[in-house]
């Protein structure tokens, strides 16, 4: 096994011993690539939601949010290209009935980038072999439309589950504009589920069947110069990752060429990010032009042009630019990112053992401390870290553990990545009311009074 792929695996199996993420169903054998978030995923999957969230829109004068439901109505997705367009192109073995993605497996099996291109992908698997059962019996390739389809009391015709957010920023996008002061520019955001059939789901939480989107609409004036804007959302996106811990030596700009843009498309750009498995997307960047509020306008009949405040002359549909991002994928780059092993020299004849550290941002962590008694046998030991942890817990998030030796609480910790742990002890009650604060990057310990806790917290980790 590549170093990388286990580095995977142990990430992978860290996340279920420690409680991030498990597989779904796990009891009746596992659902298609299906992952839960445990109690610390779920944490740490909310403070990256509300850190962009802040950034994005509480900190934004320019930027409002909104919460949509996850089934639109049909026409949008007519109108925004989905229902026809929404393709993967897939291939069966026939020997094995193994489904691949077509596009992926001509390139992992000839080299070739064929994306797009059905009777090209079938010729070019003429005589290739399965990776699964090494025989070479392909269908052609085809294409798979992959909207979920469901169906909603008192509508006669097929709904989907959104494929991404955006459809209900556009769908929202005159309420909001009527109903609030923004002003072109102005942008609308969204954070949600999305769901996309796909045809292969895989590599732990990167591609999912069910996942999280954070997504903006930014809406300008078609005759802006809107390069430089450009610009500064990649460096506001970049900005984002680097506040959440994410490894910025493992980022890339990956441009689309011009062949391959959308044709609404002036420019877009994906934000790579090099995972134990290979450089793959993390978000993207996209000017859309005027496609989305135009299609709606004709399919809705609605009035969907801005009117100039400044100058009642001026009507036009806006144009866009769209930061979206994936928040398991954002997830995974930051436990990629946070995963560390150390060498701890053994003493005394004793081997050397390996220390394995989540080194999340304090702000990210999904424990921000840990509270111990020396001994849980010992009530003055045990009330006093309780009072303390029920100081600490109003504005930081806590844990309280008093199982195990204090060193085997220090390694669980550092596993979930608790950036302080603090040990009440004999001194703490009977000499000089101050406990040891523990640092999970340095391991150094200090002693803090009591009554400085809270300073002393607020400083490190806000
Ligand atoms: N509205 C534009 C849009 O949806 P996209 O590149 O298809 O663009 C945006 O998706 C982001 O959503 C991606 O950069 C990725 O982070 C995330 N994403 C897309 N498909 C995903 C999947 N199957 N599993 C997990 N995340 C996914």
């Amino acid at each position: 096994m590549s170093e990388q792929n286990n580095l995977m695996e142990k990430i992978v199996s860290l996340c279920k011993r420690r409680g991030f993420v498990f597989p779904a169903c796990e009891i009746y054998g596992g659902l298609a690539n299906a992952y839960s978030y445990g109690p610390y995923g779920v944490q740490l999957k909310k403070n990256i939601k509300d850190l962009w969230w802040k950034k994005f829109v509480e900190e934004r004068e320019d930027i409002v949010g909104i919460d949509g439901p996850i089934i639109l109505h049909p026409k949008l997705w007519e109108a925004s290209g989905h229902t026809t367009g929404f393709n993967d192109a897939m291939v069966d073995c026939k020997a094995c009935q193994k489904r691949f993605r077509a596009d992926h497996l001509v390139k992992e099996l000839t080299g070739k980038d064929l994306e797009g291109n059905l009777t090209g992908m079938t010729t070019a698997l003429q005589g290739q072999k399965c990776p699964e059962c090494k025989k070479s019996d392909w269908t052609e390739v085809r294409t798979l439309n992959m909207m979920f389809k469901t169906e909603m009391n008192g509508i006669n015709e097929p709904v989907y589950l959104r494929p991404e957010t955006a459809g209900a920023i556009f769908a929202d996008y005159k309420n909001v504009l009527d109903s609030t002061r923004v002003k072109i520019p102005f942008g609308i955001a969204q954070i949600g589920k999305a769901f996309r059939n796909e045809i292969v789901a895989r590599n732990f939480i990167f591609r999912l069947r069910e996942f999280e989107q954070m997504e903006i609409e930014y809406f300008i004036d078609p005759e802006m110069e809107w390069e430089s804007l450009f610009e500064t959302w990649l460096k506001k996106q970049e900005e984002f990752f680097t506040e959440a811990g994410v490894d910025m030596k493992r980022i890339v700009r990956f441009e689309h060429s011009k062949e391959k843009l959308s044709h609404y498309s002036r420019k877009t750009v994906d934000i790579e990010f090099v995972y134990p498995f290979g450089q793959s997307e993390l978000c993207g960047l996209a000017h859309r032009g005027d496609f989305d509020l135009s299609q709606h306008a004709k399919f809705s009949g609605a009035e969907l042009r801005y009117s100039d405040p400044n100058d009642n002359a001026k009507k036009y549909i806006p144009h866009v630019l769209e930061p979206s991002f994936g928040l398991d994928r954002a997830l995974l780059a930051v436990l990629c990112s946070a995963y560390t092993e150390e060498v701890i020299k053994g003493e005394d004849g004793k081997k050397d053992d390996i220390r394995v550290v989540m080194k999340f941002p304090p702000s990210i962590a999904p424990v921000q401390i840990a509270i111990f008694p020396l001994l849980k046998n010992k009530p003055a030991l045990v009330d006093k870290a309780k009072e303390i942890f029920n100081a600490l817990k109003k504005d930081f998030t806590c844990e309280f553990d008093d199982n195990g030796n204090v060193g085997k609480r220090y390694r669980r910790q550092d596993e979930i990545g608790t950036p302080y742990c603090v040990t009440i002890d004999f001194d703490t009650i009977e000499k000089d009311d101050t406990v040891t604060i523990r640092d999970r990057d340095t391991m150094q310990q200090e002693r803090i009074k009591i009554e400085d806790l809270q300073k002393y917290f607020a400083e490190k980790i806000k």
